[in-house]
């Protein structure tokens, strides 16, 4: 009744921002992602039928049961409890190998792995969609997750949710580039990722404009990817994060998670890409940017980055793999 897994991160290109659905956890829309091999998250999950709550420790802390976070996961297992019919509850063991909460999509390696390992503990073998419209339960990023290389999010059409999950649309071989990470704070942020996307779309102007681009940018996106055209994929990914975040700052109050580095690493990419370096950005929720070259232009990006002063950090991720079992 115990299994291991590890799942890593993924960066969406054309973002996911807005619910259709919050107790089925339904995005309003598609989504188009690379996983990040180097950011993973291993979750350990042993259902014991001795325990009378279930016991989670993330990152060498333990969470205090009805926390949010603890609550999050604990609904969780409670979705694989009810399929599987087991009642026990279970000790989780999790970590991420990089800041949680930050914006750099710890739920999604997070809700990867947890589906992951959590099915198996319970004696199940779901299909990979199968297990993708599980994660998605979790955390929407996750649902892509579930698969290396890059992934395509289906909105789905189903009122039941069962069409809603991702796919592999080429992978972590197809294409040899690198992400790095330019880390322009520590800590967690002040708005989660549900909270900021839920207050834009109920409070926001822009989020409906926004959200009715996301179609043709994924249609676009996809092409890219399939034919490897970096330009075209970070003219894509640039307008998809841009527009996000600008729906997000029309909100009331509006939602901010930028600071003054953000920004500054902003102009100097794209001064970097006037002097002909290959390469685009894009940020999630939060105030982290994430940066795009051929692998061939790695040590001229990163050189570009550590001269702004503000970056405490760089990380370097490739492709990734999807999630996959450790231990069963
Ligand atoms: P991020 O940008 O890191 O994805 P979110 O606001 O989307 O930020 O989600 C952060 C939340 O995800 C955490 O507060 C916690 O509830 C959950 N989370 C993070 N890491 C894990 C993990 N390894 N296992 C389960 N839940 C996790
Ligand atoms: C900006 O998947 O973290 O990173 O479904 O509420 O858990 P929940 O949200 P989450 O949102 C991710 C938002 C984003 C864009 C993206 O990853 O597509
Ligand atoms: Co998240």
């Amino acid at each position: 009744m115990h299994a291991t897994a590890l799942a890593h991160s993924n960066i969406a290109l054309v973002k996911y921002w807005g619910k259709r659905d919050r107790a089925l956890n339904l995005p309003v829309a598609g989504s188009l992602s690379l996983t990040l091999g180097g950011l993973a998250t291993t979750t350990t999950v042993h259902f014991r039928p001795e325990l009378e709550s279930d016991l989670v420790s993330l990152d060498g802390r333990e969470l205090r049961p009805g926390s949010v976070a603890h609550r999050r996961i604990a609904d969780f297992l409670d979705l694989v409890r009810n399929d599987a019919g087991i009642t026990s509850f279970a000790e989780v063991e999790t970590a991420n190998n990089f800041p949680t909460a930050a914006g750099l999509a710890s739920s999604a390696s997070g809700f990867a792995a947890l589906a992951l390992a959590a099915t198996h503990a319970a004696g199940q073998q779901l299909t990979d969609a199968q297990l993708s419209v599980l994660a998605r339960r979790g955390s929407g990023s996750a649902a892509r997750s579930i698969f290396g290389g890059f992934a395509e999010m289906s909105a789905g059409t189903r009122a039941d949710g069962r069409d809603a999950h991702a796919r592999a649309l080429a992978g972590p071989e197809h294409w040899d580039l690198r992400c790095v990470v330019a880390v322009t704070t520590q800590g967690e942020k002040d708005v989660s990722s549900t909270e900021g996307m839920t207050r834009t779309q109920e409070t926001s102007p822009l989020f409906e404009p926004w959200a009715r681009t996301v179609d043709a940018d994924i249609a676009q996106a996809r092409h890219a990817v399939e034919t490897r055209d970096f330009a075209l994929l970070g003219r894509v990914a640039e307008r998809s994060c841009l527009g996000m975040h600008a729906s997000a700052m029309a909100a009331d109050p509006g939602v901010i998670y930028w600071n003054p580095t953000t920004i500054e690493v902003i102009h100097r990419v794209r001064r970097a890409r006037r002097d002909g370096l290959q390469i685009f950005f894009t940020i999630d929720a939060g105030p982290h940017v994430k940066v795009f070259c051929p692998a061939r232009e790695l040590s001229a990006l990163r050189s570009v980055l550590s001269q702004i002063d503000g970056v405490n950090d760089l990380i370097v991720a490739r492709p990734g793999q999807g999630a996959h079992l450790l231990e069963s």
